[in-house]
């Protein structure tokens, strides 16, 4: 899960990280108070999760309470590379910036590490560095064990070689900035720019932050965090019951056991849909290898309760969970619907394979619901839902 700027400025204050004040505000007017509690001027920040923001015209300087309620009013509602932006943050502004580093760290999957980056060119893109002056950019990988001490900051701010006067300043905010990433269980914190001030002090004037929501067990606080107000409502309905749900803009609602299951039928179902007016798939659903009645009846609601779906492949492959069990679970599911009162009205496709598939292609037959098909071939079945997609 990204967090807004601000949700990033609270965890860095949280864990030490220096920062400057700011709250975050929805309306223009509140910009006012808010700035005369900053002292009479303020940074007016657009809180968009997409970079550029200052090059977009996101980031503007206030030097009056009415000058910032100005800028609010132009950022608020402004289109950001396709975010609009709600909210924007009432910053302290920096005194005289000198300097702006750059320093993260983040999961590197590829070397199954940590990876600490820091550079003395911060402030712009840091894919531009990387890019085109890549020994500007310090990778050091850090050992998930041991972590960030002083003395490994140290060693990070040595290879990007921050001049001498705030080396031990940025050490030390490596270390807090460690602690940021450890406790709050992110996959990636990133502070750009790290400014250096007129009077020499260090701030993070600029964070990302990426938690990890597999963490969420034992990070009862991050709940809160989540930005409530642009999520999907199915995929905020499908969350809630603990499915792996994405929504997409096609009509074929999509069911399967297992993530490579479900993604390469997204992608026979899209290919097949080509001989069919252009159908596409509706949805992305795990329901992974339980699938339990109980998982497919949660399942089957939300993908029915989503208007854009006109026909739904169920396609499951058994593996430790036999096709008897799932083919149960799919009779079951469509039994707990009728009984909830929720008339199903939308055809079903559905293949089974793998584990005990006579079994479970007997008693979908048995079952003999009127809107349940079998197609027991992958390219047969997500043809089948295209075409019933394409007919409605
Ligand atoms: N509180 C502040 N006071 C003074 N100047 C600031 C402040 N915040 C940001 N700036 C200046 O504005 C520039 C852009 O700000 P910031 O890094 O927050 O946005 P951005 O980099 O455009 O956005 P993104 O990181 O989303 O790409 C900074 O590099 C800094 O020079
Ligand atoms: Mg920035």
């Amino acid at each position: 899960m990204d967090l807004f700027e601000y949700q990033a400025r609270d965890l860095f204050a949280k864990h030490d990280v220096p920062v400057l004040a700011g709250e975050v505000i929805d309306t223009p007017e509140a910009a006012r108070a808010a700035t005369e509690r900053l002292g009479g001027k303020s940074v007016v920040k657009a809180q968009v999760k997409v970079g550029g923001r200052g090059k977009a015209g996101g980031v503007k300087l206030a030097a009056t309470p009415d000058e910032a309620v100005a800028r609010a009013t132009d950022i608020l509602g402004m289109d950001i590379k396709g975010h609009t932006v709600h909210k924007v943050m009432i910053a302290e502004t920096a005194p005289e910036i000198v300097e702006e580093y750059y320093v993260s760290y983040l999961l590197d999957r590829t070397n199954r590490t940590f990876l600490a980056m820091a550079s003395v060119q911060g402030g712009v893109e840091i894919e531009v560095v990387a890019e085109e002056n890549p020994e500007a950019l310090a990778k050091v990988p850090v050992d998930a064990n041991e972590g960030v001490s002083i003395e490994k900051a140290r060693e990070i701010v040595a290879q990007a070689k921050f001049p001498a006067d705030v080396a031990e300043q940025v050490a030390e905010i490596l270390v807090t900035l460690w602690d940021t990433f450890i406790k709050e269980d992110a996959l990636l914190v990133e502070v750009n720019p790290l400014a250096k001030v007129a009077s020499g002090k260090v701030i993070a004037l600029d964070g990302k932050v990426s938690l990890d929501e597999n963490a969420e067990f034992r990070q009862p606080d991050h709940a809160a965090l989540e930005d409530k107000d642009s999520a999907n409502p199915l995929e905020a309905a499908a969350k809630a019951k603990n499915l792996n749900y994405v929504k997409l803009d096609g009509e074929v609602g999509i069911i399967g056991n297992g993530a490579g299951l479900v993604m390469s039928t997204l992608d026979v179902v899209a290919y097949a849909g080509e001989n069919h007016g252009g159908v596409k798939p509706a949805n992305f659903l795990d329901i992974g290898g339980g699938a339990s009645a109980a998982v497919m009846a949660n399942g089957l609601e939300i993908i029915l309760g989503d208007p854009d779906v006109k026909s739904v492949f169920v396609n499951v492959f058994g593996g430790i969970t036999a096709c008897d069990e799932v083919a149960n679970g799919i009779v079951q599911a469509l039994q707990l619907l009728a009984d909830k009162g929720e008339e199903v009205t939308k055809p079903l496709v559905v293949r089974l394979d793998g584990n005990n598939a006579e079994l479970g292609r007997k008693i979908l037959s048995d079952a003999n619901h009127p809107l349940v098909q079998r197609v027991d071939t992958m390219d047969g079945a997500a043809d089948k839902a295209a075409e019933l997609a394409a007919a409605k």
